[in-house]
Formats: C-alpha cells, sequence, structure tokens
C-alpha cells in the first residue's frame, strides 16, 4: 500500500514538472519563432509537388567528386588538424586566403578583421548576441531575408521596414525614417542590408544607393550589415563594388557565404568587420561553438587554392542563368497581364506582386492541391504587409519542371482572380 502511495505521489509530482517548463523559458526563448519557410518546406516536399519555395540551390551544381578527391588528400596529408578542434576565428591560412579573396572585390582587409562562422545564418545570430539590446532599432528592406528577421526578433530588437524598388533599398527615404525614429526616442543601430541579388526580391542595390547607405549610416553613428551570399551569382551587369570596399571607418559588418557557391552542407561562411568588431564577435563564438569545422575550412580552402573554384562558379552560373530564363519566359507565357514580377540579373530568385485582392497565403492550399509550391511574400515584410506578393526560387527544379510549375501556378492564380 505504502509502496503504491509512494507511486502515485512520485508520478504527481513528475507531472507537476513536466507542466512548469513552459513558465522556464527565458523571455528569449519566448520570441524566438520557427521559420514560416522551414514549415512550408515541409508541405512543399510532398511527392508530386514542384517546389519553387526553398531557397536551395541545386544538387548538380555540388563538385562531389572534386570535394572527394581533396577530402582524401586532407585526411592523409593533414588529418591531424583536419580533424582536430581549431582556433575560433578560424585557421590561419583560410582566413588570409579570405583576406586575398576579398581583395579582388575592393574589400581591404588584414586577417584579424576576418573570422569564419557556421554559415552567414550564425555571424547574424552573432550580431545579435553583441549589438542587439531589447528595443534596438534595426532597419531592413520591405522585404527582407526571413533568417535574419528571426535571428534579430530573437535578440529583441525593433525591425522598421525601408520600401525596395527595382534599385534596392530605398535611400531616399532611408534617412527621413532614421530621424523619425530618433526623434521619437528610439535607438536605432544599424541597417541591414542584401545588396546583391536580394534574397527575397531579387534586385540590386544601386551604386548611387549603396554610397549614400553609407553616407547616411556615418551621418548618424550607425553599423551597416552587408550580407553578401548571391554576389557571385551572377548573370550579367558588371558586379558593383561593395559597401565594404568604401568603408574607411570600420562600420561595415561584411558577411559571404559558401553555401550558395560551393555546398550549403558545409555550414561555412566568413565576416569581415573592423578588428574590434571582429574580436568581440569571436568572443561571443566561442560560446556558441568554440570553432568553425576544421574540416570544412581545410575543404573550401584547397578549393579555392587549387583554381577548382574559379572554374566552378561559371558553370553554376550557366546553369541557373538558363533556368533564371527557363521561369520568365514561362511565367511571361502562362501569368495574367495583372502580374508583375522582377527580372534578376543573378541569384536565386524571382518577386511576384499579384493584383492587391488576393492573399498568397489563403491561395497557398490551392496551389499545393495543384502540386506546386511557393513561399508567401507576407512571411518577409516586418510590417505585416506584402500578403499579395510571393518569392519564386528558379535554382532548385529541374529545367523541366519550372516550366511546368509555372503552369500549374499561373492556373490557380487565374482561379483567383
Ligand atoms: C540573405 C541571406 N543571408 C544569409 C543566409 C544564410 O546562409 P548560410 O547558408 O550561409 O547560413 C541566406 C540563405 O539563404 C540568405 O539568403
Amino acid at each position: 500500500m505504502l509502496a503504491f502511495v509512494g507511486k502515485e505521489i512520485l508520478n504527481a509530482m513528475r507531472y507537476r514538472v513536466e507542466m512548469n517548463i513552459e513558465g522556464l523559458y527565458s523571455e528569449r526563448a519566448n520570441k524566438m519563432r520557427s521559420s514560416e519557410i522551414r514549415e512550408l518546406l515541409e508541405l512543399s516536399q510532398q511527392p508530386g509537388v514542384i517546389s519553387f519555395a526553398g531557397g536551395l540551390p541545386n544538387p548538380d551544381a555540388f563538385p562531389s567528386q572534386q570535394i572527394g578527391e581533396i577530402v582524401s588528400r586532407i585526411l592523409k596529408e593533414e588529418g591531424g588538424k583536419a580533424l582536430q578542434y581549431g582556433p575560433t576565428a578560424g585557421l590561419r591560412e583560410v582566413r588570409e586566403g579570405i583576406v586575398n579573396y576579398v581583395k579582388k572585390e575592393g574589400i581591404k582587409a588584414k586577417i584579424d578583421d576576418v573570422f569564419l562562422t557556421v554559415g552567414s545564418q550564425q555571424a547574424l545570430d552573432l550580431v545579435g548576441r553583441v549589438f542587439i539590446d531589447e528595443g534596438d532599432v534595426i532597419l531592413v528592406g520591405l522585404p527582407t531575408y526571413l533568417g535574419a528577421i528571426n535571428a534579430f526578433l530573437a535578440y529583441g530588437a525593433k525591425l522598421v521596414g525601408v520600401p525596395l524598388d527595382e534599385n534596392g533599398m530605398r535611400t531616399d527615404l532611408l534617412e527621413e525614417k532614421i530621424k523619425e525614429l530618433k526623434d521619437k526616442g528610439e535607438k536605432v543601430k544599424m541597417i541591414y542590408t542584401v545588396p546583391t541579388f536580394q534574397n527575397p526580391a531579387g534586385v540590386e542595390l544601386s551604386l548611387e544607393r549603396r554610397k549614400e547607405m553609407l553616407e547616411i549610416a556615418e551621418k548618424h553613428g550607425l553599423l551597416i550589415i552587408e550580407d553578401e551570399p548571391y554576389r557571385s551569382l551572377r548573370f550579367e551587369g558588371e558586379p558593383l563594388p561593395s559597401i565594404k570596399s568604401f568603408d574607411e571607418n570600420g562600420i561595415v559588418i561584411y558577411m559571404a557565404t559558401f553555401s550558395k557557391i560551393l555546398a550549403p552542407g558545409f555550414r561555412l561562411a566568413y565576416v569581415v568587420a573592423n578588428e574590434e568588431i571582429t574580436r568581440k564577435m569571436v568572443i561571443a563564438k566561442q560560446s556558441v561553438d568554440l570553432c568553425t569545422p576544421t574540416f570544412t575550412q581545410l575543404i573550401a580552402y584547397y578549393y579555392i587554392r587549387n583554381g577548382y573554384m574559379e572554374r566552378h562558379v561559371p558553370r553554376i552560373i550557366e546553369m541557373y542563368k538558363r533556368k533564371r530564363d527557363i521561369m520568365l519566359d514561362a511565367m511571361e507565357k502562362y501569368f495574367p497581364d495583372s502580374c508583375k514580377w522582377t527580372k534578376p540579373r543573378g541569384g536565386m530568385f524571382v518577386w511576384v506582386e499579384l493584383p492587391k485582392h488576393i492573399s498568397t497565403i489563403e491561395m497557398f492550399q490551392d496551389a499545393i492541391k495543384e502540386k506546386v509550391a511557393y513561399v508567401h511574400g507576407k512571411a518577409f515584410h516586418v510590417d505585416g504587409s506584402g500578403e499579395n506578393t510571393m518569392r519564386l526560387n528558379f535554382t532548385n527544379p529541374s529545367d523541366e519542371l519550372i516550366e511546368e510549375g509555372i503552369r500549374r501556378l499561373a492556373k490557380v492564380i487565374k482561379a483567383r482572380i
């Protein structure tokens, strides 16, 4: 009997403990949102669905064979180093390699300005850890990259949107916005931008606006987070200098990733900032993961050093340009006249605007029934607007499926119109 009562009490206690876990979450954890895209991706992975939803590179663009050769050589000759812990900022030779790599883009950096991260997503999180206090304001594009929205919101940032047009963020509205916020006593800290082939809108920030954005940031004592995953994926037009290349005062935190030009599975990216900021972010990184995997750093290092990257990127560009053209041609053929869309000169996305009364959130279920998927545009708008917009990825589906997917999507849109 006693044993029985004891068990009952124990079970009751266990129950209470389970009930209390909710109350134990930190305020930060309560602010975390699951990415809407990640959840949509699951639906879009149902059999037979043609997905324009994810931001995924094409697996045919992964240079598996060359990576295989490099891996065997590394394991044979440098296994002890490749499989060991490494410095938090990254291996010295890799950081030096990056200094030389970004020099080609006009960025003057010393080795102490550079560190490696586990994807640029980690770099965004580290920005949050190091710079964001509850209520700090960050200016972002309307629309902007969802992963940045979620990373910054988790640290309590207040995100204020600045509209984009075909030349990127409207810098003519940016300064007005900053003044307005400052007048209200808000602590404005930084501008977040994806200047080249922006995710999700696919647009490029013009040269004038790059310079203007830097001037505005300098004048108002703000940082610029320059996030450049798509810079190398240019199909046409002359490359524009990065904002970082004009940065004499060390206020730009530049980040780029190997995810779109080599392999996202490596989770490898780098940050170029001034030495002081780098030191602080590296300290923050110490408690996150001790170091970026040494193994993938070395693979990327030899991939570039052997000259493979120079030959590989043009091949990806050719493939993605072809896919973009197939998508744009199909849209021209099937989409109703009342839709507008961007014609990106690079990157991975086309941005679509439907007539105002159409909700792409409500339309999503119809699309899944027709076996086609996209990401609704509201997810990328920090002000809750953009419900009539959507993002289409053209890099992941096969050439044959792009046209069929657009045909299905056009049917869904026409039914709504
Ligand atoms: C603008 C932008 N920033 C950062 C990332 C994250 O990239 P990574 O794979 O390096 O974490 C992405 C990925 O899609 C992106 O589009």
